[in-house]
């Protein structure tokens, strides 16, 4: 459970933090070691008390504990304990906090990304849907009912209209009762619209037995499953069919070309190659 490793990477950082202030009159705050051994041992024990998540061989649910280095690097701030509300409260993690989402807005493909680091989930959603609503006043959101509970609950704090979207068995959202809300409710944004667009697609390819569904290098690729769907004869037609721009690969891999256009015309081309190898 415990690699040494990381207690000397803890350790030689904070040496190193320190040597920041070697000019300032020498201070260590003071603490009852005993007692706070004590207390410690106490808890260590008590914290038995929970399921290995961190081990492999527990799969029960999604808990893990953070990477080696989020978690050293949490241990090192607390040290100072910045804060970035203002920058005389965290110079040096605000300028950090400003290069962690210009390179997560990279990922993105933001070219000048605007945000801030959330404390942790909640937070994150609660001012997403705050932001959302701002920009969409009266819209109302809706989740497949498998989404984190708090996108319904906070819709509720936020007064903002919630729905949720049935599911199968298997988690799936239940398209058409997405479909049915949208009836009653109105058009999504065009943001959201392509969203749902590639869960039809991908719904229409699992039912294919396709797993996957990429874009790749202007090429669409489909991953076959190992029981996939896919009628042999129709694939040889497509595949014969002159400028069709087909090719299959060993690793059960199907490339087409992708259209060079907007989005709409590459949804289109998707749902064409799915109709061809025989998705209903
Ligand atoms: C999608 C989603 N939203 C919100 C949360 C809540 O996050 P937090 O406990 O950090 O507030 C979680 C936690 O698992 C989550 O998975």
């Amino acid at each position: 459970m415990i690699n040494p490793a990381e207690l000397h990477v803890l350790r030689t950082a904070l040496e190193r933090l320190e040597e920041g202030f070697a000019d300032l009159p020498r201070f260590t705050p003071e603490f009852d070691v005993d007692v706070v051994t004590d207390v410690l041992q106490q808890v260590s024990v008590r914290m038995q008390d929970n399921y290995p998540y961190y081990h492999p061989l527990y799969a029960g649910q999604m808990l893990k504990p953070p990477h080696p280095v989020a978690r050293i690097a949490y241990a090192l701030s607390l040290w100072i304990n910045p804060n970035n509300h203002a920058l005389d409260g965290g110079r040096a993690s605000s300028a950090m906090e400003k290069e962690c989402i210009s390179e997560l807005g990279r990922m993105f493909g933001w070219e000048a990304p605007l945000g801030h680091l959330a404390g942790g989930g909640t937070m994150a959603n609660l001012e997403a849907l705050w932001i959302a609503s701002r920009l969409h006043p009266g819209k109302r959101v809706v989740a497949s009912e498998q989404a984190h509970y708090t996108h319904a609950r906070l819709c509720d704090v936020l007064g903002i209209p919630f729905s949720a979207i049935r599911c199968s068995p298997t988690g799936h959202m239940d398209l058409a009762h997405l479909d049915e809300l949208l009836d009653r409710y109105g058009s999504l944004p065009d943001e959201a619209e392509n969203l749902l667009e590639v869960i039809r697609l991908k719904s229409r390819a699992r039912r294919l037995g396709i797993s996957a569904i990429d874009l790749a290098k202007g090429e669409i690729v489909l991953t076959a499953a190992d029981q996939s769907q896919v009628d042999p004869q129709r694939l040889l037609d497509l595949l014969h069919q002159a400028g069709s721009g087909l090719r299959v690969a060993p690793d059960r891999k199907i490339y087409a070309r992708a259209p060079r256009g907007d989005a709409a015309q590459l949804f289109a081309a998707a749902r064409s190659l799915l109709a061809n190898l025989g998705a209903a």
